[in-house]
């Protein structure tokens, strides 16, 4: 699709504002457009409705098998043509969209997408906030390639900071710049933390930083955006978390800002060989844009359980209720989109609902 713009020849300033803006968002055929935006808050509302059917009721592969479902299915009514480079699934022997499959309905931009149907299938088996179904859409080619290393080491963070830290640093020293960039006493930073045994020692250089840690059971992706976005009481995420979370993360952070840097932390002599073979260096420090080099990149989130990104699925009478983000990279636009659904359409994606 191409937006077609007509200058007046006298417009006001805030005209040629608009002319301006609509000739940065002027796409040929065979970019994605911004369009795409919208549509993709349909396959992850599907996704949520699916697999929040499954909230509470302690059974994870049903309900991401459920999300997966329906989250190709409406993949397959996209106008584009996308390839799955990030697939899921893989790291638990959940159910996946494979990585090499082909969705959307094959015209249109081609395009390269990362796929969580379910981030947080924990979550949503016990019930607990912060699941979110996701999906993150860039040109084709410009998503990295993790060759089967399924944790990375992230740091994230705001705009504030973003040209500061650096992954090599020590974490205090880190800590103190997005203090200090943030315009906050060193004990008021909070940062967002997976909680596994495998942080206990980060956990330590945080505290004894003077930062506070900010546990989550799950979720990294809306942690990740919870530490770039203003307006939230998380000035960081650190740790290690899954690598492909880590790239739909950072197609959100080009739309919000702040910076996702990463460095791909393999646990077994296989895994790290197979890095190797495939040319990654293992010391190189990722940064946003080496995870997704496009510009013109997409992100869609909706709530399955209540989070402080977005709420979650919830029930009224005939209706289903979502709430969505989308975000577009190339304007920068963010929106968040309440959903009022049918239910009997919904009856189809495996449960009752
Ligand atoms: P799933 O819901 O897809 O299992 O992922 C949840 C998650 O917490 C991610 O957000 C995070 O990146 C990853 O798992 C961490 O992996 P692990 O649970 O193995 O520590």
């Amino acid at each position: 699709m191409r937006y077609h713009v007509t200058n007046s020849a006298k417009s006001t300033p805030n005209q040629s504002a608009f002319s301006t803006l609509s000739s940065s968002l002027a796409l040929g055929d065979d970019e994605p457009d911004r369009n795409l935006a919208l549509e993709l808050v349909r396959v992850t509302e599907a996704a949520a409705i699916a697999g929040g059917a499954w909230v509470g009721l302690g059974d994870k592969n049903s309900a991401d098998g459920a999300a997966v479902d329906a989250m190709r299915s409406l993949l397959s009514t996209v106008r584009f043509n996308g390839i799955v480079v990030i697939g899921e699934g893989e790291k638990d022997e959940a159910p996946m969209l494979f990585n090499g499959e082909h969705v959307g309905d094959g015209n249109g931009a081609e395009c390269d997408v990362a796929v969580d149907p379910i981030d947080g299938t924990r979550l949503t088996a016990l019930g607990i906030n912060n699941a979110i179904a996701v999906l993150a859409v860039a040109e084709r080619g410009t998503m990295f390639d993790p060759s089967a290393v399924f944790y990375m080491e992230k740091l994230v963070t705001g705009p504030e900071a973003a040209d500061m830290v650096d992954l090599r640093l020590p974490v205090k020293q880190n800590l103190h710049l997005i203090a200090k960039a943030k315009g906050k006493k060193i004990n008021q930073i909070n940062v967002m933390v997976l909680d596994r045994d495998r942080h206990k020692p980060l956990v330590e250089e945080i505290r004894n930083a003077g930062a506070r840690t900010k546990f989550i059971m799950d979720g990294d992706v809306a942690g990740a955006i919870a530490a770039a976005r203003e307006g939230t009481d998380v000035d960081a995420l650190m740790g290690i978390g899954g690598t492909p979370e880590g790239i739909i993360s950072a197609c959100a952070i080009k739309a919000l800002g702040g910076v996702i840097q990463g460095r791909l932390w393999p646990t077994s002599d296989e895994e790290k060989q197979k890095a190797l073979d495939a040319g990654h260096d293992l010391d190189r420090v990722l940064s946003t844009n080496d995870l997704v080099s496009s510009d013109n990149c997409y992100f869609a989130a909706t709530g399955i359980t209540d989070g402080d990104l977005v709420k979650g699925v919830r029930y009224r009478g005939n209706q289903v209720l979502t709430q969505s983000i989308v975000m577009r990279s190339k304007s920068g636009t963010i929106r968040v989109v309440d959903g009022e659904h049918q239910a009997h359409k919904w009856e189809t994606y495996g449960k009752q609902i």
